[in-house]
C-alpha cells in the first residue's frame, strides 16, 4: 500500500489524477491537501468523498505546521505536487500570490518533507508537477525545434516564471541533499474539470451562451495539446519508474493553432464564426509551445493513448451534460458553497 499526498487535488488535473489512481489501482491511500482556491472545488470528487482511501485537508502548502501535522500523522511514500496558481492571465495582474504559491508553497513542502523523509531517501519520490511554459517560446516556422529536457529556461509570464523559480529550487534539493526529487513538464491539458478560464472550456461556455469569443492577437499562437487522462498516466508513470533527479518532457505530439481549435468547438456546437472576436494580445505572449516527449518515451515507455479528434467531442460533450457544474463554477455558487461548508 502507497501513502500518497497529492496537493492541488481538488483542482483541473489533480482531480482527474485521484480518479485516474483509484481506477488503476487500489492498493493506496491518499491524503488531498488543496487550499480550495477560486479554482478548486470538492464537487470534483464527490463520487469518492466516502471512499477509506482518501482524505480530503483543506489547507495551503505554505503553511508549514500543517505540512509537519500530516507528515507527522501519514507516512507517506509519495508527494506529488500540483497545488498552484496556474493561469497566466492572473499572474499578468497579480504575480504575488503566483510567488507565495508557487515558489514558497513548493519551498515548504520540499523543507518539511527532506525532515520527514530523511530516514531512507530511498523509498520517497518528490514529484513536481511543472508545465512546459517554463522553456519559454519557440519559432513558430521551424517545426523541428522542440522543447527538450535540455533546452534553456526563459520563462517569460509571471507565472511560468514562479514555476520555474519552483524547478530549480526542487532541483537544488536533489543537487545538494540527494533528495528524490522528479519533475515533469507537460504541454496543455484539455478534460473533464477544467475551470472555464482556460481557452478551451471558456470557448465552450461562451459559444453556448452566444457571447463573444476572446481571441488574442491573431490567434496564429500554437500549442501542443494532450488529454488530462493522459497527463495523469505519465505522472504515474513517472513517479513509479522515472530516475530520481530526472525531469521528464510531457506532450501529445499535437500541436495545433488556437483558432483551429475555437473553430473545431464552434461547427461541433453549430454555432457561428462571427462570434469570434479578436482582442488585444496578451503581454509577453508566448507564440508556439511543442514537446520532445522522446526521453519519456524511450525510458519509460510511455506514449500519449488517446487521438485529439475522439477526445475534443468528449470532452465538449463532458461539458454540455455537466452544465450545472458549469454554471455554479461560473456564477461563483460553489465558491459561496465551500465558504459555509469548508
Ligand atoms: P488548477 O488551477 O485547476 O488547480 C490548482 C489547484 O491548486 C486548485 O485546486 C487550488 O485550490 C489549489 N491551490 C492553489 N493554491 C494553493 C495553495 N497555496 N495550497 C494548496 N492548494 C492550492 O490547475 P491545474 O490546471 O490543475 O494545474 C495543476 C498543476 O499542473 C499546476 O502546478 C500547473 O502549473 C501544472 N500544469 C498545468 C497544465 C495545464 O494545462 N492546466 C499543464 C502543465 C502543467
Ligand atoms: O502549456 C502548459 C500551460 O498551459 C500550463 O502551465 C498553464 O497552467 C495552463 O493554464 C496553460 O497555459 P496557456 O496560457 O497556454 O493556456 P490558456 O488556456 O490560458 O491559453 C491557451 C492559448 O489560448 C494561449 O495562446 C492564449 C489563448 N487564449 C486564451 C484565453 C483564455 C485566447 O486567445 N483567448 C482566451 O480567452
Amino acid at each position: 500500500m502507497k501513502t500518497i499526498l497529492v496537493t492541488g487535488g481538488a483542482g483541473f488535473i489533480g482531480a482527474n489524477f485521484i480518479h485516474y489512481l483509484f481506477t488503476k489501482t487500489e492498493d493506496i491511500f491518499i491524503v488531498n491537501l488543496d487550499k480550495l482556491t477560486y479554482a478548486g472545488n470538492p464537487e470534483n470528487l464527490k463520487d469518492i468523498e466516502d471512499n477509506d482511501n482518501y482524505k480530503f485537508i483543506k489547507g495551503d502548502i505554505c503553511n508549514q505546521e500543517l505540512i509537519e501535522y500530516l507528515f507527522s500523522e501519514y507516512d507517506f511514500d509519495y508527494l506529488v505536487n500540483f497545488a498552484a496558481e496556474s493561469h497566466v492571465d492572473r499572474s499578468i495582474h497579480n504575480p504575488n500570490i503566483f510567488i507565495e504559491t508557487n515558489v514558497m508553497g513548493t519551498a515548504t513542502l520540499l523543507n518539511v518533507a527532506k525532515r520527514f523523509w530523511i530516514k531512507d531517501f530511498s523509498i520517497n519520490r518528490f514529484l513536481q508537477v511543472s508545465t512546459d511554459e517554463v522553456y519559454g517560446t519557440l519559432p513558430e516556422d521551424n517545426k523541428e525545434i522542440k522543447f527538450t529536457e535540455n533546452t534553456p529556461l526563459q520563462p517569460h509570464s509571471p507565472y511560468s516564471a514562479s514555476k520555474t523559480s519552483a524547478d530549480c529550487i526542487v532541483k537544488s534539493y536533489y543537487d545538494t541533499f540527494g533528495f528524490p526529487t522528479l519533475i515533469t513538464r507537460c504541454s496543455n491539458n484539455y478534460g473533464p474539470y477544467q475551470f472555464p478560464e482556460k481557452l478551451i472550456p471558456l470557448i465552450i461556455h461562451n459559444a453556448l451562451n452566444d457571447k463573444p469569443l476572446p481571441i488574442y492577437g491573431d490567434g496564429k499562437q500554437v500549442r501542443d495539446w494532450l488529454f488530462v487522462e493522459d497527463h495523469c498516466d505519465a505522472i504515474w508513470t513517472v513517479l513509479n519508474k522515472g530516475k530520481i533527479g530526472e525531469v521528464y518532457n510531457i506532450g501529445g505530439n499535437n500541436e495545433i493553432k488556437n483558432i483551429e481549435i475555437v473553430k473545431q468547438i464552434l461547427d461541433y456546437l453549430k454555432k457561428t464564426h462571427s462570434l469570434i472576436t479578436y482582442v488585444k494580445d496578451r503581454l509577453g505572449h508566448d507564440r508556439r509551445y511543442a514537446i520532445d516527449a522522446s526521453k519519456i518515451k524511450n525510458e519509460l515507455a510511455w506514449t500519449p493513448q488517446y487521438k485529439f479528434e475522439d477526445k475534443i467531442t468528449e470532452t465538449i460533450e463532458w461539458y454540455l451534460s455537466n452544465n450545472n457544474w458549469v454554471e455554479n463554477v461560473v456564477s461563483g455558487e460553489y465558491l459561496k458553497w465551500i465558504k459555509q461548508n469548508y
